[in-house]
């Protein structure tokens, strides 16, 4: 099984409080409530991506576009063939070439930026000078041939028609108000369907007037937005848009306060809205104005918690082949707005079918004396949020208008969260549905976390699993965006510094059966005929994306438990594992490759016990030990993972013959890359790769990472023996040690002088039997070394053959012919 500390296995049956029906006069009680259901609600598992690759990993390879005068590329469009990628920057409009394998290619710029007149008076309305340049926010495809492009134009907004082919702008910029907001922070969002533009956005300068509206209006229908005499939004952020053909519905998801919750002056709700493309506004009542109009509460919530309130994201997973439009799916990013639940992150999943049963039932009544809302008892004369209302009597128009609050909530998919995230805060996710071998489709997120990792999850009936997580950016980004493209299998991220591409999966990655079984990558599979791990298009590859059986998935590789330790001997010649020259009383340290962080590393000898006085496990998995004559010999590195041994190294650690002639072993000096071995210790051929890859990513502690380091660190490659630092250091440590032996010695003599009874010599001599004089001895240098080696781990140092760089990464064989 995967390592999931259950942080709290509390259940919380104490505590019956449906929160959406609390209506509270007491404000601290409430509080009280949520404090205490906060500090209940962290019965969490944690999630831990198997895998990490940071940033300039060679396990993942990343293409990234820069250039110094292009900045702020956060509004991502896809062509439609996935070749070319359309970029909102700052003050310009980008057509990105995305065909190639390496590279991304600038292929056409359209500069657009406020004028100086335009931007002195972005100035003199108090604005800073930074926030006046042209921010595009909207980009969307008008038809085949154009694309249509709002910019926030120094706090007066434009938009404007770009030829797709040549880039250029095809009519004079228009006015972008209430389709693009004035300030480039504000959220918005924006659709394009069928040449009609829907939008949700702030329509004024300050920000405080909220509109969903339609324009560019096709025919003679004309542009809508919302009634503002009622309050149908109250401060939203709008998050997304997106368009259900079937339906012939725009759905918008935004936050907002909401009002029908009358205990707290600001609870912040999650909506959904629609309305239908086919609306025209009233003919008297509600002219120009949205008939269709309805909203909804979507509420993230696992039994008895706190709610995860906020949306951050969202993003359409339309229905597998076959299934129903009404099986769509929308996946959310909700964080809370109570401290308690801070830098946490749920995800739930909302079926369309709910949406409209919810949006097809009673809605909430707006008491205007008392301003309390309640469901609405009297007779129901039209149904709200019903397309085709054009030729309605004011009577329907004037029911509708008053009626757009959902009584009902919309509740997640299986009524409970996908998957909590206690550690990480996503902002951006997207979804993609992947066919494995087994022909069984998986839902897989790629989340993009606020520190600049993307985490790849599938979603299984246990729970969530992070395949991996890769590192896109360093610094913490104000406005990004992802864009998956299904078609060539890769995800855009947008930042202040640029685009990156990221392939949404690396098989080859994974070099063994179990390895690759193990990933439960649905993207990947062990295909027995080439020996390697591939897409997992044809159902001739091995996988286990529920369980990551590898005796199961990879019978057909004899890999299995029993053979682990048949060391030795293969057709008559022996392998005695990576020797390691030694000499006595120094420190030994054996490097253990962490292939993942759900792995957990254990050392063996054959015939021996490792006893935790002489041997110390260090957190990267390596051991470290003094050598004495007992403690020469063979070593293996079993590693365990969802109940699954593989012996990952072997050494074995002899006593040098002359100290001064031999040189490190088996160092190949400037490759320490991906050497291929083929050891017959399993009886089969098995090859197993060395790791040449950087091992920090699985040993690194809460995302602090220094890159770079893949390639080993040329300098300590090229530094050879370094006995002049090794004299200096010993003698450090002799001083230390004899300081750290007189202090004990002293101790002891006292100990001893204030003992009035017979002399202990019972006890001595137990002890003595015990362990012997030069073991304790060796036990005390060995801890006095550790501490040594751990000082100078950060320059990185030759010991005992086994060069250390500064990460502390293995650069040597682990397999010795
Ligand atoms: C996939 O991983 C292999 C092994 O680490 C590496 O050589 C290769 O460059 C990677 N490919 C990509 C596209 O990241
Ligand atoms: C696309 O829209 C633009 C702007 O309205 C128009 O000039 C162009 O002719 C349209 N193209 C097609 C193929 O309809
Ligand atoms: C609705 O009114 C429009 C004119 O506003 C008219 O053309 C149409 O036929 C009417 N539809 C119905 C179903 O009455
Ligand atoms: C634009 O990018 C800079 C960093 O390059 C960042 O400080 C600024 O906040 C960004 N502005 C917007 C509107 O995203």
């Amino acid at each position: 099984m995967n390592i999931r500390p259950s942080v709290c296995p509390l259940t919380l049956n104490i505590i019956k409080v449906r929160l959406p029906h609390w209506r509270m006069e007491n404000h601290s009680l409430l509080y009280l409530i949520m404090a205490l259901l906060g500090f209940l609600s962290p019965c969490l598992t944690r999630l831990i991506p198997r895998v990490s690759f940071p940033l300039g990993s060679p396990g993942r390879h990343l293409t990234h576009f820069s250039s110094h005068d292009v900045s702020n590329t956060t509004t991502l469009l896809l062509g439609k063939d996935g070749d070319m990628l359309y970029v909102g920057a700052r003050d310009a409009v980008l057509e990105l070439d995305v065909g190639h394998k390496d590279a991304i290619v600038l292929r056409n710029k359209l500069d657009w930026s406020p004028s100086e007149k335009d931007l002195e008076q972005c100035s003199m309305k108090g604005k800073k000078m930074a926030d006046c340049p042209n921010f595009i926010r909207v980009l969307q495809f008008l038809n085949t041939t154009h694309i249509y492009a709002c910019g926030t134009f120094a706090f007066s907004p434009r938009c404007t028609y770009i030829n797709s082919e040549t880039l250029l702008m095809s009519v004079k910029p228009e006015e972008g108000r209430g389709r693009c907001p004035y300030d480039p922070y504000q959220p918005s969002t924006a659709i394009i369907v069928d040449g009609e533009l829907y939008t949700g956005t702030v329509a004024d300068y300050r920000g405080n007037w909220p509109v969903i509206s339609r324009h560019l209006s096709e025919g003679n229908r004309v542009d809508l937005k919302l009634d503002d005499t009622l309050g149908w939004l109250e401060d939203p952020t709008f998050i997304s848009s997106s368009f259900i053909p079937h339906e012939e519905k725009i759905y918008f998801f935004f936050s907002e306060v909401g009002r029908e919750y009358d205990f707290i002056d600001k609870f912040i709700v999650s909506r959904v809205s629609q309305v239908c493309m086919s609306d025209v506004g009233g003919q008297r009542t509600l002219q120009r104005r949205w008939t269709t109009f309805a909203k909804a509460q979507l509420l993230c919530q696992a039994n008895n918690e706190l709610p995860y309130n906020v949306i951050q994201d969202m993003d359409t997973l339309p229905p597998a082949e076959g299934a129903s439009a009404d099986e769509t799916l929308f996946y959310g990013i909700f964080s809370s707005q109570w401290s308690v639940n801070s830098g946490r992150s749920a995800i739930c999943s909302f079926r369309l079918t709910d949406i409209k049963s919810v949006f097809s039932g009673n809605y909430k009544f707006l008491n205007r004396d008392t301003l309390q809302w309640s469901t609405r008892v009297q007779e129901k004369i039209a149904n709200p949020g019903k397309c085709g209302l054009h030729n309605a009597s004011d009577n329907v128009l004037h029911f509708v208008k008053e009626n757009f609050l959902a009584d009902e909530i919309v509740r997640p998919v299986g009524r409970s969260l996908s998957m909590v995230s206690a550690e990480h805060s996503y902002s951006h996710l997207t979804v993609q549905r992947v066919q494995a071998a087994s022909n069984r489709n998986y839902t897989v997120l790629f989340l993009l976390t606020e520190s600049g990792y993307i985490h790849k999850a599938v979603l299984l009936q246990g729970g969530a699993h992070i395949i991996e997580e890769v590192q896109v950016f360093k610094q913490p980004q104000i406005i990004k965006s992802l864009k998956l493209s299904t078609s060539k299998g890769v995800i855009y991220v947008g930042t202040s510094e640029g685009v990156v591409r990221v392939p949404t999966a690396n098989c080859s990655f994974y070099w063994t059966c179990p390895q690759c079984v193990l990933a439960r990558d649905p993207f990947c599979g062990w295909d027995p005929a080439s020996r390697a791990c591939v897409k997992a298009s044809d159902s001739q590859t091995s996988q286990d994306v529920d369980r990551g059986n590898v005796e199961e998935a990879c019978n057909s590789v004899s890999l299995t438990k029993k053979a682990r330790f048949a060391v030795i001997c293969i057709s008559g010649s022996c392998f005695a594992g990576e020797l390691v020259s030694v000499s006595l009383n120094e420190v030994v340290r054996l490097q253990c490759p962490v292939v993942s962080r759900l792995s957990q590393q254990l050392w063996q000898r054959p015939n021996s016990r490792l006893s935790p006085d002489l041997y110390l496990h260090l957190e990267d998995g390596s051991l470290s030990f003094v050598a004495t004559p007992t403690t020469l010999g063979h070593y293996l590195c079993v590693s365990t993972e969802n109940d699954y041994q593989q012996t990952m190294a072997i050494y074995h650690v002899k006593q040098k013959s002359s100290p001064i002639s031999e040189t490190p072993t088996s160092y190949i000096p400037g490759t320490g890359l991906l050497q291929q071995t083929s050891v017959g210790i399993w009886g089969t051929q098995v090859t197993i790769r060395q790791l040449g890859r950087n091992l920090s990513l699985w040993t690194k502690e809460s995302g602090e990472i220094k890159s770079g380091t893949q390639e080993g660190n040329p300098q300590v490659l090229a530094r050879g023996p370094c006995y002049l630092t090794e004299l200096m250091v010993v003698s450090v440590m002799l001083v230390l040690c004899l300081s750290l032996l007189t202090t004990i010695l002293l101790y002891v003599i006292r100990q001893q002088c204030h003992r009035q009874t017979a002399p202990q010599l019972g006890t001595t001599t137990r002890n003595s039997n015990r362990s012997p004089l030069v073991e304790q001895e060796a036990l005390r240098t060995d801890k006095c070394n550790i501490q040594a080696l751990h000082s100078r781990q950060a320059s990185g140092f030759v010991c005992n053959g086994v060069l250390i760089d500064s990460n502390g990464h293995l650069e040597t064989h682990p397999y010795l012919k």
